[in-house]
């Protein structure tokens, strides 16, 4: 899988981010080859995060992500979904590593700025969750 969804979260968008992270995949070398701006709703983001149902955070997650804009991307190139979370940094900002989007601009473990599907299936799962293949320019 040479694709995967990214995600800029409500708190980049609010806090005027979203160019300077594209900038930073850009710069990476990978492809933007889908991009729309949305808000989600409960319903959708509950789907999109349903493997977490269970979880303590599961309801203040889908608060959040329902809470404004969103800019979704599929991105491409070789190694797409590990060049992506290198970029994005570990998922609690204090622990990411120095000069990765979360540790710089992520505010804590919930508001962290950015999503990236973590392996083959779970892009598949996830750019098929919000774009057609007519929607992607390959
Ligand atoms: P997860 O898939 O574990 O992390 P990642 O986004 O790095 O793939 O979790 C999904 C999202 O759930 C995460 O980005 C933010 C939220 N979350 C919390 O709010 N609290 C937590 O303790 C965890 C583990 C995740």
């Amino acid at each position: 899988m040479n694709k995967t969804l990214a995600i800029i979260k409500p708190d980049g968008v609010a806090n005027g981010l979203i160019g300077e992270i594209i900038k930073r995949i850009e710069q990476e070398g990978l492809k933007i080859i889908g991009m729309r701006m949305t808000q989600l709703d409960r319903r959708q983001a509950e789907g999109f995060y349903y493997v977490h149902r269970s979880r303590p955070f599961f309801h203040s997650l889908i608060e959040y992500m329902t809470s404004g804009p969103v800019v979704l991307m599929v991105l491409k190139g070789p190694n797409a979904i590990d060049r992506w979370r290198t970029l994005m940094g570990a998922t609690d900002p204090r622990k990411a590593d120095p000069g990765t989007i979360r540790a710089e601009m992520g505010l804590n473990i919930e508001r962290n700025v950015v999503h990236g599907s973590d392996s083959g299936d779970s892009a598949m799962y996830e750019i098929n969750y919000f774009f057609k293949g007519s929607d992607l320019v390959e």
